[in-house]
């Protein structure tokens, strides 16, 4: 379709920046925050690149003002980050630390002071240790009131100040990796009981999204979803196929759920048939269909590209081949591999031949964006919150104090244009927020991997001064939501 003109964003449009507590923070053990899963996987040897881990991460709880300062010059109209449940409950079902209530009331109301909309991610991977050790953490469903009971102190606390919230950040993303990979904590490889894990998460956000309406009711509240679209490789129906079952295996089994309170038949009828399917009683789905989110936040990296599989067990080769240094949803299976996990043989991911690629082989794929919008908002019929799209590069710091990251600017420019069409097609769209502020910890990909429009001045062996330093896409972006186009 083309317009003769694109809509225009409404001026209320929230034009934003994300981050995760894990990811910024650092102060990992100050002020009686307990230890998260990931204060303790990324200390084991080999978990992490070079052992990269968050203690000091970039400084942001000592440096909170300065940041927030950085975001009002930028002229933000929101910024999301997630709250570290151990802040806020050391040992995860305990006392209430008053010090951890404090760092994120700071936050908020600075934030207002400069006219931000703090956009607050309940859970972005950071489970307390202490309940993965007393309950065996998402395996659990003992963690269900846990949880309920930190968004209960919460949403208490700052519902007032706090229109959006998101419940859970990637669940496919970070069940797979957890479970199924043993590439994030808790380290396990055992994919009946990613699926048990997944369910109790599930209901885990139900409850949230219920309770969030009792206390808070003015406000909104859904989850973040690691969205991509997929394609098939060629018009071979047998491709067409393996396309729509990896779209039910890598988007609906969450999606449906969110949105419909359902698992798809097809995924459900096929783990079944495989005994790994998770155990659901009439009162959890009960549950699931009364729990209805107010918008839906999508993730958007790239999609994927799906043929026909044609083996149905792994070759020891393809299995030792397989690289999960990556958060990328679309990277679980090998790219141009057979390899197959055993609940999966119905498609296979393969290269997009039409799409270049980031330098960690994310493919760049724009029009997806769209497609992925449109898609979501054609079957869900829910206003769409983009809480994540950026690049990872290795930006140079040269003189000193010059990032020259036009690609990053190519990147966002190309990528809002697909999303302003997609509004123009009548998407109803809140708002975007761009990953990242600042340059982050990558979870698997230490410092090197940057997002941020702010460079911070530290890398994997040394932290430096922790200077932040604005990059050349800072202030184009800062120009951009001046004219809001
Ligand atoms: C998303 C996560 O999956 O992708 C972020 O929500 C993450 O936390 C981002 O940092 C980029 O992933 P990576 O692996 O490039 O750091």
């Amino acid at each position: 379709m083309y317009y003769k003109s694109l809509k225009k964003f409404p001026h209320d449009f929230l034009w934003g920046a994300a981050s995760a507590a894990y990811q910024i923070e650092g102060a990992w053990n100050e002020d009686n925050k307990g230890p998260s899963i990931w204060d303790t996987f990324s200390k084991l040897p080999g978990k992490t690149f070079h052992g990269t881990n968050g203690d000091v991460a970039v400084d942001h709880y000592h440096r909170y003002k300065e940041d927030v300062r950085l975001m009002s010059e930028m002229g933000l109209k929101a910024y999301r980050f997630s709250i570290a449940w151990s802040r806020i409950i050391p040992d995860g079902d305990g006392e209430i630390n008053p010090a951890g209530l404090k760092f994120y009331d700071d936050l908020i109301n600075e934030l207002l002071k400069y006219g931000i909309q703090p956009v607050v991610t309940l859970y972005h991977w950071d489970i307390p240790q202490a309940l993965q050790d007393k309950y065996g953490g998402w395996e659990s469903r003992e963690v269900i009131g846990a949880f309920k009971k930190y968004c209960e102190a919460v949403f208490k606390q700052y519902g007032d100040r706090v229109n959006y919230w998101v419940t859970f950040n990637e669940q496919n993303v970070f069940t797979a990796m957890g479970y199924r990979w043993a590439s994030h904590p808790p380290n396990v490889t055992d994919v009946k009981r990613m699926y048990a894990a997944n369910h109790i998460i599930n209901l885990a956000n139900a409850e949230a999204i219920n309770l969030f309406h009792q206390l808070v009711p003015k406000g909104k509240i859904g989850p973040s979803f690691g969205y991509g679209p997929t394609y098939p490789i060629t018009a071979n129906p047998d491709d067409i196929l393996a396309a729509d079952n990896a779209d039910d295996f890598n988007n609906n089994w969450w999606l449906d759920v969110y949105c419909r309170g359902t698992y798809p038949a097809l995924v459900m009828n096929h783990l079944k048939d495989l005994g790994i399917a998770p155990e659901v009683t009439a009162a959890d789905a009960k549950l699931l269909k009364s729990a209805k989110p107010d918008f839906l936040g999508i993730n958007y990296y790239h999609g994927g590209t799906f043929q026909q599989n044609k083996l149905e067990h792994p070759s020891k080769e393809d299995a030792d081949a397989k690289d999960f240094s990556s958060t990328d949803p679309y990277l679980m299976q090998p790219k141009d591999s057979q390899a197959q996990e055993p609940e999966t043989p119905m498609f296979n991911n393969v290269q997009n031949p039409y799409l270049t690629k980031t330098d960690w082989g994310w493919e760049i794929d724009p029009v997806g964006f769209r497609i992925a919008l449109r898609r979501v908002y054609e079957k869900y019929q829910l206003p769409i919150f983009v809480t994540e799209n950026g690049l990872g590069a290795q930006d140079q710091l040269t003189d000193g104090k010059v990032i020259n990251d036009q690609y990053r600017i190519d990147y966002l420019q190309a990528h809002i244009t697909e999303m302003q069409r997609a509004m123009t097609d009548g998407v109803d769209m809140i708002g975007y927020c761009a990953w990242s502020f600042t340059d982050l910890l990558s979870w698997l990909n230490g410092y090197k991997k940057r997002y941020g429009f702010v460079y911070i001045d530290r890398d994997d062996d040394s932290q430096r001064d922790l200077a932040r330093i604005p990059k050349k896409s800072f202030y184009w972006y800062q120009d951009f939501i001046k004219r809001n186009s």
